[in-house]
């Protein structure tokens, strides 16, 4: 399903008064001021910030948080320099500012975007308050490997979703106004296909088709352009060879005149002064005329911009009309963030808006609903009231830090409440809580006599299992993704306790569990939700909140199957046909010592109501390609809880003049559904989104045969044809 290739760029209305304003000012500014406007910086960089500000030779600072140490910068850029160019503040505002949110990852589970709006909006609200005008987010990489600790930065595996949602991240981020009216730029990042790094290693190579390229993992990026973003950050990995901040392909071609972007394009953190480390430059200069040639506005954190461009242009090796159109785009940036008239941020009003209840509710809210039951078998959950004893054990049962999950810089560890204070609060008074750590999160000791103890007492066993928020996220890549240190063998000996157990899962990315999903009856995602991830998960194990979580990444069974996701080829050799036998063995696409399919699919997710598909009806057999196709199937839930329901439209095209995914998500609807109530859900899906790139990466639409489905995940639902027809 193409999206990346457009007929007609994205064109930005023009508003003359902007166009003057930033035109009369480039033409007052020499050429180390325009050099100085390509330049971002924080606060550890070995020159003299507060000197080069004051020269207006850097244009964006990052990383500081302090409102009033980003008055005091401000003020010399403003007060004390020849131009009087306002900063414009940088800050990676991920999931959360203060009230810190369940990371992107789990946050992609509710498919909810209005709630990722809200989320982004709650975040920068904050953000805002303290001074930051730009935020390095939405991460929109797409990756099908959980051995990338960045895994939780995303939106998990899909094109489709993450094109959703990181355009509602983008909305929620750019849509908020702050008192004086000034608004804050997203930053969509990592241009591009970061998360495909090879064997999972951060900033590794990545090497791929065009094709894949362009319809895997572009998407997203062409969306948040869709959306408006008014900023792109490059990435640092190399891809098929040309690192991606001096990759004129992606950054000129596509993203400039395909998709006509006009915002602008920074490099990620000295991505231009590594491209030495890659052998792509012999030195910083070489590096500086790379990345500056092929269209790289912004050099953070660089060695290379501040030190080299000017004598670049004086060299005559670039021209410096490319600085002009470089800096135009900065200045207008910082004209439409509301800069020139209102650089300060109102510091006594500042920490008045941080963890405003309403924001921590929201992060309880969001918590909840980024819960994904895996299995609950038996019904032991939601907890009920004949459970008098319940044993809380493990090393999340009484973690606050690893709750927030990463990139959350200004959440407070002391905001965070632990599961064992919600429960001991929240579950009924006549309940007795007995809590034990078991073990720690990664090495240490067993203390499985505690536990067994505890367990011994109890009605239900709540296992509190995962991985420490240092875990995952940059530079945090895991070979291994088995539960850390000895929490396996505290799981397994609990599961023998004749107990009914729950395990709680608690990480930054899908572990490998199968064998904790094979001997527990009940097992919940509950991913780093933030500052009210216990409240969250509290609510889920009480019934206050019936969960409603999707996986936006599929588990694996092993690390061996990675890459493993739902929208893969048939090949010729699939599982599921009898197909070809050679030497009297089926040889199929498979491993000999593992199943091809995931411990859990995308999309996969249990509800306590209990919902049943029926009655699909392909209301358009045959469509034309300019028509729509329509199709319908009957959500009951015939369980005994009010919840709601991800129903989700695949579609499969059976021949094409290059092979297609075997499935591919192309629309999706959350419904609420009390006991016994049913509701058809239609879906309208225009033709013109099946189409696809040929072998020359043309956008066809092709007549044939179509499989459709309506149902709960990747792997189960309603099946049903249509034709395509010319
Ligand atoms: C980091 C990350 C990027 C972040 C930037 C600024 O290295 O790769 O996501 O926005 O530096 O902190």
């Amino acid at each position: 399903m193409v999206s990346t290739i457009s007929s007609k760029p994205l064109t930005r209305s023009i508003d003359p008064k902007r166009e003057a304003f930033c035109a009369d000012l480039l033409a007052k500014m020499t050429l180390e001021e325009k050099v100085g406007q390509m330049v971002q910086a924080d606060l550890s960089w070995h020159e003299d910030v507060r000197q080069l500000t004051r020269e207006g030779r850097i244009s964006s600072l990052f990383t500081i948080r302090d409102p009033k140490v980003i008055n005091l910068y401000q003020h010399i850029a403003v007060d004390e320099s020849r131009l009087g160019i306002p900063l414009i503040i940088g800050n990676d505002i991920i999931h959360g500012f203060r009230s810190i949110f369940p990371i992107p990852l789990a946050l992609a589970c509710t498919w909810d975007p209005e709630l990722v709006e809200q989320v982004a909006r709650a975040s920068i609200t904050e953000a805002m308050a303290c001074g930051t005008t730009w935020n390095f987010a939405p991460m929109v990489d797409i990756s099908r490997d959980p051995r990338w600790g960045r895994v939780a930065e995303g939106s998990g595996e899909d094109a489709y979703l993450s094109s959703t949602l990181g355009a509602a991240w983008i909305r929620g981020y750019q849509e908020a106004r702050d008192a004086d009216g000034r608004s804050a730029a997203a930053c969509v990042k990592h241009y591009a296909a970061y998360g495909a790094s090879e064997s999972g290693k951060d900033y590794n190579s990545v090497d791929m088709s065009e094709r894949r390229l362009r319809e895997e993992y572009l998407p997203p990026y062409r969306a948040a352009v869709e959306a408006g973003v008014q900023t792109l950050m490059t990435s640092f990995n190399d891809l098929n060879g040309v690192p991606a901040s001096a990759n004129s392909f992606l950054i000129k071609r596509i993203l400039r005149e395909e998709w006509g972007f006009e915002g602008v394009v920074v490099s990620d953190y000295d991505a231009i002064g590594e491209l030495v480390m890659h052998g792509f430059a012999r030195d910083h200069k070489e590096a500086t005329l790379r990345s500056v040639l092929a269209g790289v506005d912004m050099d953070m954190m660089g060695n290379a911009y501040h030190f080299h461009l000017a004598a670049l242009v004086r060299e005559g090796k670039v021209a410096e009309t490319v600085l002009d159109e470089a800096v135009l785009r900065i200045l207008g940036l910082k004209y439409d963030l509301g800069l020139f008239e209102h650089p300060f941020v109102d510091e006594a009003d500042a920490h008045s808006a941080l963890s405003l209840p309403e924001s921590l509710d929201l992060a309880a809210k969001a918590a909840a609903q980024s819960i994904v039951l895996l299995k609950n078998e038996g019904g032991i959950l939601p907890l009920n009231a004949s459970a008098k004893t319940v044993a809380l054990i493990g090393p999340l049962a009484k973690e606050r830090q690893s709750l927030l999950g990463c990139w959350c810089f200004d959440g407070r560890v002391e905001d965070v409440e632990t599961l064992a204070e919600v429960l001991e609060r929240d579950l009924p008074a006549d309940t007795n809580l007995i809590v034990e750590q078991g073990c720690a999160i990664d090495g240490g000791d067993l203390d499985l006599a505690g536990a067994l103890k505890a367990a011994a007492l109890a009605d239900v066993v709540l296992l509190a299992l995962g991985e420490s928020d240092t875990m995952s996220g940059e530079a945090h890549s895991r070979a291994h993704l088995c539960l850390p240190g000895r929490q396996q063998e505290l799981a397994d000996a609990l599961a023998k306790c004749g107990k009914p157990v729950v395990a709680l899962v608690f990480a930054g990315r899908p572990l490998v569990m199968t064998k904790l999903v094979e001997e527990t009856p009940s097992v919940v995602m509950a991913w780093h939700g933030g500052t009210r991830a216990a409240r969250g998960v509290a609510d889920v194990l009480t019934g206050k909140v019936n969960p409603s979580g999707k996986l936006s990444i599929s588990f694996p069974r092993s690390e061996g199957q990675i890459p493993v996701y739902y929208a893969h080829k048939n090949t010729g050799r699939p599982v599921e046909t009898s197909g070809t036998v050679q030497f009297n063995q089926a040889h199929k696409s498979s491993y000999l010592d593992e199943e091809n399919a995931p411990l859990f699919p995308f999309g996969f997710g249990l509800s306590y109501a209990q919902f049943d598909y029926s009655g699909l009806k392909v209301l358009t057999p045959q469509v034309r390609k300019n028509e729509t196709l329509r199709i319908s199937a009957r959500v009951t839930n015939s369980g005994k809880w009010h919840g709601s329901e991800i129903v989700q439209l695949y579609v499969r095209d059976l021949v094409g003049v290059v092979t297609r995914p075997v499935k591919e998500l192309v629309d999706f609807r959350k419904i609420a559904l009390a006991p016994g109530d049913s509701q058809t859900v239609e879906f309208e899906l225009p033709a013109g989104c099946l189409s696809f790139l040929d072998e020359n990466h043309h956008p066809v639409l092709e007549e044939g045969d179509y499989k459709v489905w309506i149902g709960p995940n990747s792997a189960e639902g309603l099946e049903g044809r249509f034709e395509l027809i010319d």
